[in-house]
Protein backbone atom coordinates (compact mmCIF):
# COMPACT_ATOMS: atom_id res chain seq x y z
CA UNK A 1 0.00 0.00 0.00
CA UNK A 2 2.70 2.25 0.87
CA UNK A 3 4.40 1.74 -2.46
CA UNK A 4 1.58 2.49 -4.47
CA UNK A 5 0.85 6.05 -2.72
CA UNK A 6 4.74 6.72 -3.32
CA UNK A 7 3.68 6.40 -6.85
CA UNK A 8 0.89 8.29 -6.89
CA UNK A 9 2.43 10.77 -5.71
CA UNK A 10 5.04 11.13 -8.29
CA UNK A 11 1.96 10.33 -10.96
CA UNK A 12 0.52 13.72 -9.17
CA UNK A 13 3.82 15.56 -9.35
CA UNK A 14 4.31 14.69 -12.81
CA UNK A 15 0.57 14.96 -13.82
CA UNK A 16 0.77 18.90 -13.14
CA UNK A 17 4.13 19.72 -13.73
CA UNK A 18 3.96 18.12 -17.00
CA UNK A 19 0.48 20.02 -17.93
CA UNK A 20 3.09 22.13 -20.14
CA UNK A 21 5.68 20.45 -22.14
CA UNK A 22 7.47 22.93 -23.21
CA UNK A 23 7.88 24.97 -20.19
CA UNK A 24 9.29 21.94 -18.04
CA UNK A 25 11.81 20.95 -21.48
CA UNK A 26 13.50 24.21 -21.02
CA UNK A 27 13.64 24.33 -17.45
CA UNK A 28 15.37 20.80 -17.79
CA UNK A 29 17.49 21.90 -20.47
CA UNK A 30 18.64 24.86 -18.08
CA UNK A 31 19.30 22.56 -15.60
CA UNK A 32 21.55 20.91 -17.52
CA UNK A 33 23.77 23.17 -18.46
CA UNK A 34 23.70 24.68 -15.11
CA UNK A 35 24.75 21.31 -14.05
CA UNK A 36 27.50 20.88 -16.45
CA UNK A 37 28.77 24.26 -16.14
CA UNK A 38 29.13 23.61 -12.66
CA UNK A 39 31.10 20.99 -12.56
CA UNK A 40 33.61 22.35 -15.29
CA UNK A 41 34.57 25.31 -13.33
CA UNK A 42 37.24 23.76 -10.84
CA UNK A 43 39.05 21.62 -13.65
CA UNK A 44 39.04 25.47 -15.33
CA UNK A 45 40.37 27.21 -12.55
CA UNK A 46 43.12 24.72 -11.87
CA UNK A 47 43.93 24.73 -16.14
CA UNK A 48 44.00 28.63 -15.67
CA UNK A 49 46.36 28.79 -12.74
CA UNK A 50 49.34 26.69 -14.69
CA UNK A 51 48.56 28.14 -17.68
CA UNK A 52 49.57 30.90 -15.89
CA UNK A 53 52.72 29.26 -14.38
CA UNK A 54 54.24 28.50 -17.60
CA UNK A 55 53.38 31.65 -18.51
CA UNK A 56 51.53 30.70 -22.13
CA UNK A 57 50.52 33.69 -21.35
CA UNK A 58 47.87 34.06 -24.17
CA UNK A 59 46.55 30.46 -23.89
CA UNK A 60 45.86 31.37 -20.09
CA UNK A 61 43.88 34.68 -21.36
CA UNK A 62 41.44 32.70 -23.55
CA UNK A 63 40.68 30.36 -20.62
CA UNK A 64 40.17 33.36 -18.34
CA UNK A 65 37.47 34.46 -21.07
CA UNK A 66 36.23 30.99 -21.13
CA UNK A 67 36.14 31.42 -17.41
CA UNK A 68 34.49 34.29 -17.71
CA UNK A 69 31.84 33.12 -20.36
CA UNK A 70 30.69 30.05 -18.11
CA UNK A 71 30.11 32.71 -15.38
CA UNK A 72 27.81 34.04 -17.93
CA UNK A 73 26.22 31.54 -19.31
CA UNK A 74 25.40 30.41 -16.06
CA UNK A 75 23.86 33.22 -15.02
CA UNK A 76 21.59 33.76 -17.82
CA UNK A 77 20.37 30.34 -17.36
CA UNK A 78 19.78 30.77 -14.01
CA UNK A 79 17.54 33.45 -14.72
CA UNK A 80 15.59 31.83 -17.56
CA UNK A 81 15.51 28.80 -14.93
CA UNK A 82 14.20 31.60 -12.12
CA UNK A 83 11.94 33.04 -14.18
CA UNK A 84 10.53 29.58 -15.62
CA UNK A 85 10.15 27.65 -12.08
CA UNK A 86 7.95 31.10 -10.77
CA UNK A 87 5.74 30.33 -13.43
CA UNK A 88 5.49 26.48 -13.39
CA UNK A 89 5.17 27.09 -9.44
CA UNK A 90 2.34 29.82 -9.41
CA UNK A 91 0.00 28.25 -12.38
CA UNK A 92 0.36 24.25 -12.51
CA UNK A 93 1.43 24.06 -8.68
CA UNK A 94 -0.24 26.50 -7.38
CA UNK A 95 -3.93 27.42 -8.59
CA UNK A 96 -4.48 23.99 -10.92
CA UNK A 97 -4.04 21.61 -7.66
CA UNK A 98 -6.13 23.68 -5.38
CA UNK A 99 -8.77 24.26 -7.58
CA UNK A 100 -8.62 20.39 -8.32
CA UNK A 101 -8.72 19.76 -4.18
CA UNK A 102 -11.69 22.33 -4.10
CA UNK A 103 -13.47 20.34 -6.82
CA UNK A 104 -12.76 16.93 -5.65
CA UNK A 105 -14.19 17.58 -2.27
CA UNK A 106 -17.13 19.44 -3.70
CA UNK A 107 -17.89 16.02 -5.54
CA UNK A 108 -17.44 13.96 -2.29
CA UNK A 109 -20.36 12.86 -0.68
CA UNK A 110 -22.38 13.28 2.53
CA UNK A 111 -20.57 10.34 4.46
CA UNK A 112 -17.61 12.46 3.26
CA UNK A 113 -18.30 14.94 4.36
CA UNK A 114 -20.08 14.69 7.99
CA UNK A 115 -17.11 13.07 9.35
CA UNK A 116 -14.19 15.38 7.71
CA UNK A 117 -12.28 18.17 9.56
CA UNK A 118 -12.52 20.97 8.02
CA UNK A 119 -9.71 22.56 9.55
CA UNK A 120 -7.81 19.40 8.53
CA UNK A 121 -8.69 20.24 4.92
CA UNK A 122 -7.71 23.72 4.86
CA UNK A 123 -4.34 22.44 6.67
CA UNK A 124 -3.91 20.32 3.77
CA UNK A 125 -4.92 22.52 0.65
CA UNK A 126 -2.46 25.20 2.25
CA UNK A 127 0.25 22.71 2.07
CA UNK A 128 -0.58 21.69 -1.66
CA UNK A 129 1.40 24.27 -3.33
CA UNK A 130 4.41 24.22 -1.38
CA UNK A 131 4.80 20.35 -1.12
CA UNK A 132 4.64 20.20 -4.94
CA UNK A 133 7.18 23.35 -5.17
CA UNK A 134 9.38 21.13 -3.00
CA UNK A 135 9.13 18.00 -5.65
CA UNK A 136 9.41 20.53 -8.51
CA UNK A 137 12.59 23.19 -7.35
CA UNK A 138 14.38 20.51 -5.21
CA UNK A 139 14.48 17.31 -6.55
CA UNK A 140 13.58 17.80 -10.07
CA UNK A 141 15.60 20.78 -10.76
CA UNK A 142 18.60 20.99 -7.69
CA UNK A 143 18.53 16.98 -7.05
CA UNK A 144 19.18 16.53 -10.67
CA UNK A 145 21.50 20.01 -10.91
CA UNK A 146 23.81 18.11 -8.13
CA UNK A 147 23.75 14.25 -9.55
CA UNK A 148 24.92 16.13 -12.68
CA UNK A 149 27.60 18.37 -11.31
CA UNK A 150 29.04 14.90 -9.13
CA UNK A 151 28.89 12.96 -12.65
CA UNK A 152 30.59 15.81 -14.66
CA UNK A 153 33.04 16.53 -11.11
CA UNK A 154 34.18 13.36 -10.77
CA UNK A 155 34.98 12.67 -14.75
CA UNK A 156 37.29 16.08 -14.60
CA UNK A 157 38.95 15.04 -10.83
CA UNK A 158 39.41 11.79 -12.67
CA UNK A 159 41.52 13.32 -15.14
CA UNK A 160 43.61 15.17 -11.80
CA UNK A 161 44.09 12.40 -10.35
CA UNK A 162 41.83 8.89 -9.85
CA UNK A 163 42.30 8.45 -6.43
CA UNK A 164 41.08 11.66 -5.58
CA UNK A 165 38.42 11.19 -8.08
CA UNK A 166 37.39 7.95 -5.98
CA UNK A 167 37.52 9.63 -2.72
CA UNK A 168 34.65 12.31 -4.10
CA UNK A 169 32.92 10.02 -5.07
CA UNK A 170 33.06 7.57 -2.18
CA UNK A 171 32.42 10.20 0.53
CA UNK A 172 29.18 11.63 -1.23
CA UNK A 173 27.81 7.87 -1.53
CA UNK A 174 28.32 7.06 2.13
CA UNK A 175 27.00 10.19 2.88
CA UNK A 176 24.04 8.98 1.20
CA UNK A 177 24.12 5.47 2.64
CA UNK A 178 24.59 6.96 6.12
CA UNK A 179 22.01 9.78 5.82
CA UNK A 180 19.42 7.68 4.36
CA UNK A 181 18.23 6.29 7.88
CA UNK A 182 18.69 9.47 9.35
CA UNK A 183 16.28 11.17 6.80
CA UNK A 184 13.65 8.09 7.49
CA UNK A 185 13.86 8.95 11.02
CA UNK A 186 13.36 12.43 10.04
CA UNK A 187 10.72 11.98 7.96
CA UNK A 188 8.65 9.67 10.55
CA UNK A 189 8.69 12.35 13.06
CA UNK A 190 7.91 15.26 10.68
CA UNK A 191 4.77 13.04 9.84
CA UNK A 192 3.79 13.14 13.38
CA UNK A 193 4.99 16.61 13.84
CA UNK A 194 2.58 17.46 10.54
CA UNK A 195 -0.69 15.42 11.93
CA UNK A 196 -0.51 17.36 15.42
CA UNK A 197 -0.40 20.15 13.37
CA UNK A 198 -3.44 19.82 11.41
CA UNK A 199 -5.84 18.53 14.26
CA UNK A 200 -4.92 21.83 15.94
CA UNK A 201 -6.14 23.04 12.53
CA UNK A 202 -9.12 20.78 13.69
CA UNK A 203 -9.40 22.47 17.16
CA UNK A 204 -9.35 26.26 15.65
CA UNK A 205 -11.73 25.68 13.07
CA UNK A 206 -14.48 23.37 15.31
CA UNK A 207 -13.32 26.86 17.87
CA UNK A 208 -15.00 29.73 15.49
CA UNK A 209 -17.64 27.49 14.02
CA UNK A 210 -19.01 26.39 17.64
CA UNK A 211 -18.36 29.88 19.07
CA UNK A 212 -21.93 30.30 20.11
CA UNK A 213 -21.77 27.20 21.93
CA UNK A 214 -18.73 28.51 23.81
CA UNK A 215 -19.67 31.29 24.85
CA UNK A 216 -23.43 29.96 25.94
CA UNK A 217 -21.49 27.47 28.38
CA UNK A 218 -18.79 29.98 29.60
CA UNK A 219 -16.27 27.85 28.29
CA UNK A 220 -13.44 29.90 26.38
CA UNK A 221 -10.95 28.90 29.18
CA UNK A 222 -11.83 24.89 28.49
CA UNK A 223 -11.22 25.86 24.64
CA UNK A 224 -7.54 27.51 25.21
CA UNK A 225 -6.68 25.18 27.54
CA UNK A 226 -7.70 22.65 24.64
CA UNK A 227 -5.84 23.97 21.93
CA UNK A 228 -2.82 24.33 24.72
CA UNK A 229 -2.89 20.83 25.31
CA UNK A 230 -3.02 20.26 21.69
CA UNK A 231 0.05 22.47 21.17
CA UNK A 232 1.94 21.16 23.80
CA UNK A 233 1.78 17.78 21.40
CA UNK A 234 2.65 19.22 18.71
CA UNK A 235 5.73 21.15 20.21
CA UNK A 236 6.72 17.93 21.87
CA UNK A 237 7.05 16.18 18.28
CA UNK A 238 8.43 19.41 16.88
CA UNK A 239 11.23 19.51 19.46
CA UNK A 240 11.99 15.52 18.42
CA UNK A 241 12.09 16.94 14.84
CA UNK A 242 14.54 19.73 15.83
CA UNK A 243 16.94 17.00 16.95
CA UNK A 244 16.72 14.79 13.93
CA UNK A 245 17.80 17.54 11.86
CA UNK A 246 20.80 18.22 13.96
CA UNK A 247 22.10 14.48 14.33
CA UNK A 248 21.38 14.59 10.51
CA UNK A 249 23.52 17.43 9.65
CA UNK A 250 26.42 16.48 12.30
CA UNK A 251 26.75 13.06 10.83
CA UNK A 252 27.17 14.48 7.40
CA UNK A 253 29.59 17.27 8.39
CA UNK A 254 32.09 15.14 9.90
CA UNK A 255 31.72 12.98 7.27
CA UNK A 256 32.65 15.28 4.70
CA UNK A 257 34.72 17.32 6.44
CA UNK A 258 37.30 14.24 7.00
CA UNK A 259 37.42 13.67 3.69
CA UNK A 260 37.83 16.76 2.51
CA UNK A 261 41.14 16.75 4.79
CA UNK A 262 42.22 13.82 3.81
CA UNK A 263 42.02 15.11 -0.45
CA UNK A 264 43.60 18.37 1.03
CA UNK A 265 46.61 16.70 2.34
CA UNK A 266 46.91 13.75 0.05
CA UNK A 267 47.08 16.89 -3.04
CA UNK A 268 49.33 19.25 -0.87
CA UNK A 269 51.85 16.61 -0.33
CA UNK A 270 51.99 15.58 -4.37
CA UNK A 271 52.68 19.35 -4.95
CA UNK A 272 55.31 18.89 -2.09
CA UNK A 273 56.91 16.21 -3.97
CA UNK A 274 56.47 17.61 -7.20
CA UNK A 275 54.55 15.39 -8.62
CA UNK A 276 51.27 18.00 -9.25
CA UNK A 277 51.46 21.00 -10.74
CA UNK A 278 49.62 24.08 -8.23
CA UNK A 279 47.11 24.18 -10.93
CA UNK A 280 46.09 20.52 -10.07
CA UNK A 281 46.34 21.55 -6.30
CA UNK A 282 43.69 24.23 -7.08
CA UNK A 283 41.33 21.90 -9.00
CA UNK A 284 41.45 19.35 -6.26
CA UNK A 285 40.85 22.05 -3.55
CA UNK A 286 37.92 23.29 -6.06
CA UNK A 287 36.10 19.94 -5.87
CA UNK A 288 36.84 19.07 -2.00
CA UNK A 289 35.20 21.84 -0.66
CA UNK A 290 32.39 21.51 -2.92
CA UNK A 291 31.96 18.10 -1.96
CA UNK A 292 30.79 19.43 1.29
CA UNK A 293 28.06 21.14 0.48
CA UNK A 294 27.19 18.52 -2.41
CA UNK A 295 26.72 15.82 -0.23
CA UNK A 296 24.17 18.17 2.11
CA UNK A 297 22.71 18.83 -0.69
CA UNK A 298 21.89 15.82 -2.43
CA UNK A 299 21.10 14.34 1.14
CA UNK A 300 18.54 17.07 1.62
CA UNK A 301 16.81 17.26 -1.38
CA UNK A 302 16.13 13.32 -1.04
CA UNK A 303 14.66 14.10 2.89
CA UNK A 304 12.82 17.15 1.27
CA UNK A 305 11.45 14.83 -1.24
CA UNK A 306 10.00 12.71 1.72
CA UNK A 307 9.54 15.44 3.28
CA UNK A 308 7.15 16.71 0.91
CA UNK A 309 5.70 13.29 -0.12
CA UNK A 310 4.36 13.46 3.51
CA UNK A 311 2.12 16.11 2.78
CA UNK A 312 1.14 15.21 -0.22
CA UNK A 313 0.29 11.72 0.68
CA UNK A 314 -2.81 13.45 2.31
CA UNK A 315 -3.55 15.76 -0.50
CA UNK A 316 -3.46 12.76 -3.10
CA UNK A 317 -5.58 10.07 -0.51
CA UNK A 318 -8.32 13.01 -0.90
CA UNK A 319 -8.05 12.86 -4.63
CA UNK A 320 -7.71 9.39 -4.47
CA UNK A 321 -11.36 9.41 -2.25
CA UNK A 322 -14.01 7.89 -4.68
CA UNK A 323 -17.69 9.28 -3.82
CA UNK A 324 -19.78 6.09 -2.65
CA UNK A 325 -22.59 8.03 -4.97
CA UNK A 326 -21.95 7.74 -8.14
CA UNK A 327 -23.47 9.00 -11.37
CA UNK A 328 -24.40 5.84 -13.34
CA UNK A 329 -22.60 6.56 -16.85
CA UNK A 330 -25.85 6.32 -18.61
CA UNK A 331 -27.80 8.28 -16.31
CA UNK A 332 -31.17 9.62 -17.06
CA UNK A 333 -32.61 13.08 -16.84
CA UNK A 334 -35.83 13.47 -14.69
CA UNK A 335 -37.70 14.86 -17.78
CA UNK A 336 -41.46 15.56 -17.30
CA UNK A 337 -42.80 14.67 -14.33
CA UNK A 338 -45.57 12.53 -15.03
CA UNK A 339 -45.42 9.90 -11.94
CA UNK A 340 -44.79 10.61 -8.61
CA UNK A 341 -42.70 9.00 -5.56
CA UNK A 342 -42.55 5.75 -4.16
CA UNK A 343 -40.90 4.15 -1.72
CA UNK A 344 -40.07 0.41 -2.05
CA UNK A 345 -39.38 -2.02 0.90
CA UNK A 346 -36.37 1.12 1.81
CA UNK A 347 -34.18 0.30 4.52
CA UNK A 348 -31.27 2.25 5.48
CA UNK A 349 -28.33 2.87 8.09
CA UNK A 350 -25.42 5.33 8.52
CA UNK A 351 -23.69 3.34 9.58
CA UNK A 352 -21.10 0.77 7.94
CA UNK A 353 -22.14 -2.90 9.72
CA UNK A 354 -19.16 -5.49 9.95
CA UNK A 355 -19.86 -8.78 8.76
CA UNK A 356 -21.87 -10.75 10.75
CA UNK A 357 -23.42 -8.16 12.83
CA UNK A 358 -26.75 -7.40 12.62
CA UNK A 359 -27.82 -4.31 11.62
CA UNK A 360 -29.96 -1.31 13.42
CA UNK A 361 -31.91 0.18 10.72
CA UNK A 362 -32.58 4.04 11.01
CA UNK A 363 -35.64 3.01 7.95
CA UNK A 364 -36.43 -0.34 7.92
CA UNK A 365 -39.15 -1.26 5.68
CA UNK A 366 -40.73 2.07 3.99
CA UNK A 367 -43.32 1.13 1.71
CA UNK A 368 -45.49 4.33 -0.11
CA UNK A 369 -46.20 5.85 -2.64
CA UNK A 370 -46.69 9.71 -3.37
CA UNK A 371 -48.85 10.54 -6.40
CA UNK A 372 -48.53 12.68 -8.88
CA UNK A 373 -49.80 16.13 -7.22
CA UNK A 374 -50.31 14.77 -3.85
CA UNK A 375 -49.29 16.25 -0.89
CA UNK A 376 -48.20 13.84 1.90
CA UNK A 377 -46.89 14.41 5.73
CA UNK A 378 -44.36 12.54 7.38
CA UNK A 379 -44.76 12.89 11.15
CA UNK A 380 -43.20 10.87 13.95
CA UNK A 381 -41.07 11.54 17.06
CA UNK A 382 -37.95 13.37 16.29
CA UNK A 383 -34.93 10.99 15.39
CA UNK A 384 -37.59 8.53 13.95
CA UNK A 385 -35.91 8.84 10.37
CA UNK A 386 -37.76 11.62 9.01
CA UNK A 387 -35.34 13.89 7.52
CA UNK A 388 -33.27 10.64 6.60
CA UNK A 389 -36.04 9.63 4.15
CA UNK A 390 -35.54 12.97 2.74
CA UNK A 391 -31.74 12.60 2.70
CA UNK A 392 -32.38 9.47 0.39
CA UNK A 393 -34.97 11.12 -1.72
CA UNK A 394 -32.32 14.13 -2.78
CA UNK A 395 -29.64 10.58 -2.75
CA UNK A 396 -27.17 12.32 -0.46
CA UNK A 397 -27.31 8.34 0.76
CA UNK A 398 -27.95 5.25 -1.45
CA UNK A 399 -30.40 3.08 0.34
CA UNK A 400 -29.23 -0.15 1.77
CA UNK A 401 -32.05 -2.63 0.37
CA UNK A 402 -34.92 -1.53 -1.78
CA UNK A 403 -35.13 1.64 -4.15
CA UNK A 404 -37.13 5.02 -4.27
CA UNK A 405 -38.26 5.68 -7.56
CA UNK A 406 -38.60 9.27 -9.17
CA UNK A 407 -41.03 9.82 -12.04
CA UNK A 408 -41.29 6.15 -12.09
CA UNK A 409 -37.28 5.96 -12.52
CA UNK A 410 -35.43 4.74 -9.68
CA UNK A 411 -33.16 7.68 -8.41
CA UNK A 412 -29.85 5.36 -9.24
CA UNK A 413 -30.54 5.52 -12.63
CA UNK A 414 -31.13 9.37 -12.62
CA UNK A 415 -28.15 12.15 -13.30
CA UNK A 416 -27.25 13.33 -9.59
CA UNK A 417 -28.06 17.18 -10.82
CA UNK A 418 -31.00 16.27 -12.93
CA UNK A 419 -32.52 14.76 -9.62
CA UNK A 420 -31.47 17.53 -6.91
CA UNK A 421 -32.88 21.18 -9.47
CA UNK A 422 -35.90 18.82 -9.77
CA UNK A 423 -36.23 18.57 -6.22
CA UNK A 424 -36.61 22.02 -3.63
CA UNK A 425 -35.65 21.13 -0.57
CA UNK A 426 -36.22 23.38 2.40
CA UNK A 427 -34.02 21.76 4.89
CA UNK A 428 -34.56 21.88 8.68
CA UNK A 429 -31.65 23.94 9.73
CA UNK A 430 -30.77 25.95 6.55
CA UNK A 431 -27.65 27.17 5.92
CA UNK A 432 -26.63 30.47 4.12
CA UNK A 433 -23.84 32.18 2.43
CA UNK A 434 -21.95 35.31 4.27
CA UNK A 435 -23.06 37.17 0.75
CA UNK A 436 -26.29 39.60 0.34
CA UNK A 437 -29.91 38.66 1.13
CA UNK A 438 -30.47 38.69 -2.70
CA UNK A 439 -27.71 36.32 -3.73
CA UNK A 440 -28.90 34.03 -0.89
CA UNK A 441 -32.37 33.78 -2.60
CA UNK A 442 -30.98 33.74 -6.36
CA UNK A 443 -28.63 30.79 -5.06
CA UNK A 444 -30.26 28.43 -7.16
CA UNK A 445 -31.29 30.79 -9.88
CA UNK A 446 -28.53 33.36 -10.15
CA UNK A 447 -30.23 35.03 -13.16
CA UNK A 448 -33.56 35.89 -11.39
CA UNK A 449 -34.30 39.31 -11.49
CA UNK A 450 -34.99 41.88 -8.81
CA UNK A 451 -38.67 41.58 -9.37
CA UNK A 452 -38.92 37.91 -9.19
CA UNK A 453 -36.79 37.67 -5.93
CA UNK A 454 -39.26 40.48 -4.30
CA UNK A 455 -41.94 38.43 -5.39
CA UNK A 456 -40.65 35.34 -3.75
CA UNK A 457 -39.46 37.17 -0.27
CA UNK A 458 -43.32 38.58 -0.68
CA UNK A 459 -44.93 34.93 -0.47
CA UNK A 460 -42.26 33.73 1.79
CA UNK A 461 -43.53 36.56 4.25
CA UNK A 462 -40.25 38.10 4.51
CA UNK A 463 -40.16 41.08 2.41
CA UNK A 464 -41.49 43.51 5.44
CA UNK A 465 -37.96 42.15 7.39
CA UNK A 466 -36.03 43.14 4.31
CA UNK A 467 -37.56 46.33 3.42
CA UNK A 468 -37.02 47.30 7.29
CA UNK A 469 -33.15 46.65 6.62
CA UNK A 470 -30.96 50.05 5.63
CA UNK A 471 -29.22 48.35 3.07
CA UNK A 472 -32.68 45.48 1.98
CA UNK A 473 -31.70 43.07 -0.13
CA UNK A 474 -28.34 44.06 -0.61
CA UNK A 475 -27.33 43.21 3.43
CA UNK A 476 -24.85 40.46 3.86
CA UNK A 477 -25.88 37.72 6.46
CA UNK A 478 -22.82 36.67 8.24
CA UNK A 479 -21.36 33.36 8.08
CA UNK A 480 -23.54 30.33 7.44
CA UNK A 481 -26.43 33.26 7.88
CA UNK A 482 -25.46 34.12 12.06
CA UNK A 483 -27.22 37.46 12.00
CA UNK A 484 -30.60 35.98 10.77
CA UNK A 485 -32.94 34.84 13.15
CA UNK A 486 -33.63 30.89 12.59
CA UNK A 487 -37.45 31.51 11.58
CA UNK A 488 -35.92 34.52 9.33
CA UNK A 489 -33.53 31.99 7.32
CA UNK A 490 -36.12 29.59 7.28
CA UNK A 491 -38.46 31.93 4.79
CA UNK A 492 -34.94 32.95 3.01
CA UNK A 493 -34.88 28.82 2.45
CA UNK A 494 -38.54 29.16 1.85
CA UNK A 495 -37.99 31.96 -0.74
CA UNK A 496 -35.11 30.56 -2.42
CA UNK A 497 -37.32 27.29 -3.49
CA UNK A 498 -40.37 29.67 -4.32
CA UNK A 499 -37.76 31.13 -6.79
CA UNK A 500 -36.93 28.06 -8.12
CA UNK A 501 -40.47 26.92 -8.32
CA UNK A 502 -39.67 22.90 -8.87
CA UNK A 503 -42.19 19.96 -9.46
CA UNK A 504 -41.07 18.32 -6.43
CA UNK A 505 -40.45 20.05 -3.30
CA UNK A 506 -39.72 18.79 0.20
CA UNK A 507 -40.17 20.75 3.83
CA UNK A 508 -38.17 19.26 6.49
CA UNK A 509 -39.61 21.20 9.20
CA UNK A 510 -39.86 24.43 7.50
CA UNK A 511 -41.97 26.40 9.39
CA UNK A 512 -40.72 25.06 12.67
CA UNK A 513 -39.15 28.23 13.68
CA UNK A 514 -41.62 30.47 13.02
CA UNK A 515 -44.38 32.19 14.71
CA UNK A 516 -48.30 31.36 14.38
CA UNK A 517 -48.16 35.02 12.44
CA UNK A 518 -45.92 34.35 9.70
CA UNK A 519 -46.70 31.13 9.71
CA UNK A 520 -50.75 32.29 8.27
CA UNK A 521 -48.99 34.55 5.79
CA UNK A 522 -47.16 32.00 4.46
CA UNK A 523 -50.05 29.59 4.23
CA UNK A 524 -51.36 30.83 1.42
CA UNK A 525 -48.31 30.91 -0.55
CA UNK A 526 -47.75 27.63 -0.13
CA UNK A 527 -51.17 26.30 -1.39
CA UNK A 528 -50.55 28.33 -4.55
CA UNK A 529 -46.86 27.02 -4.71
CA UNK A 530 -47.70 23.32 -3.91
CA UNK A 531 -51.47 23.13 -5.37
CA UNK A 532 -49.95 21.34 -8.69
CA UNK A 533 -46.81 20.05 -6.95
CA UNK A 534 -45.59 16.76 -5.69
CA UNK A 535 -44.79 17.83 -1.63
CA UNK A 536 -43.45 16.13 0.93
CA UNK A 537 -43.87 17.84 4.24
CA UNK A 538 -42.28 16.87 7.54
CA UNK A 539 -43.90 18.47 10.50
CA UNK A 540 -43.94 18.86 13.84
CA UNK A 541 -47.31 20.76 14.37
CA UNK A 542 -49.90 18.59 13.16
CA UNK A 543 -52.18 21.59 12.94
CA UNK A 544 -49.89 22.11 9.81
CA UNK A 545 -50.36 19.30 8.23
CA UNK A 546 -54.25 18.53 8.49
CA UNK A 547 -55.31 18.88 5.12
CA UNK A 548 -52.44 16.70 3.54
CA UNK A 549 -53.72 14.03 0.99
CA UNK A 550 -52.04 11.43 3.16
CA UNK A 551 -50.08 11.20 6.28
CA UNK A 552 -47.36 9.18 7.35
CA UNK A 553 -46.45 8.31 10.68
CA UNK A 554 -43.02 7.07 11.58
CA UNK A 555 -41.79 5.36 14.67
CA UNK A 556 -38.45 4.41 15.52
CA UNK A 557 -37.48 4.28 11.48
CA UNK A 558 -40.49 2.10 10.85
CA UNK A 559 -43.92 3.38 9.23
CA UNK A 560 -46.60 3.10 12.00
CA UNK A 561 -49.86 4.10 10.46
CA UNK A 562 -51.19 6.12 7.10
CA UNK A 563 -54.36 8.10 6.00
CA UNK A 564 -55.70 10.80 6.06
CA UNK A 565 -56.39 12.75 9.27
CA UNK A 566 -59.49 12.17 10.02
CA UNK A 567 -58.66 8.08 8.90
CA UNK A 568 -56.12 8.26 11.99
CA UNK A 569 -57.81 9.98 13.89
CA UNK A 570 -60.68 7.62 14.06
CA UNK A 571 -58.05 5.23 14.49
CA UNK A 572 -57.06 6.32 18.03
CA UNK A 573 -53.36 5.61 17.60
CA UNK A 574 -50.16 7.59 18.20
CA UNK A 575 -51.58 10.22 15.55
CA UNK A 576 -54.78 10.68 17.50
CA UNK A 577 -52.84 10.67 20.41
CA UNK A 578 -50.07 12.95 19.38
CA UNK A 579 -52.65 15.15 18.23
CA UNK A 580 -54.51 15.44 21.45
CA UNK A 581 -51.31 16.10 23.24
CA UNK A 582 -50.66 19.51 20.75
CA UNK A 583 -54.44 20.36 20.68
CA UNK A 584 -55.03 20.62 24.86
CA UNK A 585 -51.68 22.55 25.33
N1 LIG B 1 -25.06 11.72 9.43
C1 LIG B 1 -25.52 10.84 10.34
N2 LIG B 1 -24.71 9.84 10.76
C2 LIG B 1 -25.14 8.94 11.66
N3 LIG B 1 -26.38 8.93 12.19
C3 LIG B 1 -27.24 9.90 11.81
C4 LIG B 1 -26.85 10.89 10.86
N4 LIG B 1 -27.90 11.73 10.68
C5 LIG B 1 -28.90 11.26 11.46
N5 LIG B 1 -28.52 10.16 12.16
C6 LIG B 1 -29.37 9.34 13.06
O1 LIG B 1 -30.46 8.84 12.34
C7 LIG B 1 -31.65 8.84 13.12
C8 LIG B 1 -32.77 9.53 12.36
O2 LIG B 1 -32.46 10.92 12.26
P1 LIG B 1 -33.36 11.93 11.43
O3 LIG B 1 -33.71 11.31 10.13
O4 LIG B 1 -32.69 13.22 11.40
O5 LIG B 1 -34.69 12.00 12.35
P2 LIG B 1 -35.89 13.02 12.29
O6 LIG B 1 -35.73 13.91 11.12
O7 LIG B 1 -37.10 12.16 12.23
O8 LIG B 1 -35.85 13.77 13.58
C9 LIG B 1 -31.28 9.49 14.43
O9 LIG B 1 -31.12 8.46 15.36
C10 LIG B 1 -29.97 10.19 14.15
O10 LIG B 1 -29.16 10.16 15.28
MG1 LIG C 1 -35.51 15.89 11.05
Amino acid sequence: MKKSSKSNILKTYFHYVLKRKWLYLIVMLSVLVIAFLDGYYPYLSGNIVDRLNISAFEDGGRLILTLLLVLFLRGVFEEILYYLEGLIDLTLLDREPRIDYVKKIQSLDFKFHSSKSTGSLISISSRINNSLNTLFNNLNIWGIIHLVDVSVSTFFLYKVSPLVALIFLSTITISVIVGYPLLKWNVRVRKRFVDEGDKIGGVISDNMIGFETVKAFGQEEYEIERLEKRFDKWQKEGMKYLITFRVFDSTIYIITLLSTALIIYLAYSRVIEGVWTTGMLVTVIGYATNMIWKSFNIVYKAKDFMKASVDLEKFVKVMDTEPSIAEKENAKDLGDIKKGISFKDVSFTYTESDDGEEKTYVLEDINFDIDLNQTVALVGKSGSGKTTLAKLLMRYYDVDNGSIEVNGIDVRDLKIKSLRKGIGLVPQDPVMFNESIKYNISYGNPDASIDRIKSAAKSAALDRFIDSLPKGYDTVVGERGIKLSGGQRQRLAIARVMLENPEIIIFDEATSQLDSENERAIQEAFKNLTEDKTTVVIAHRLSTIMHADMIVVFDEGKIVETGTHSDLMSKKGIYAMLWKLQTEN
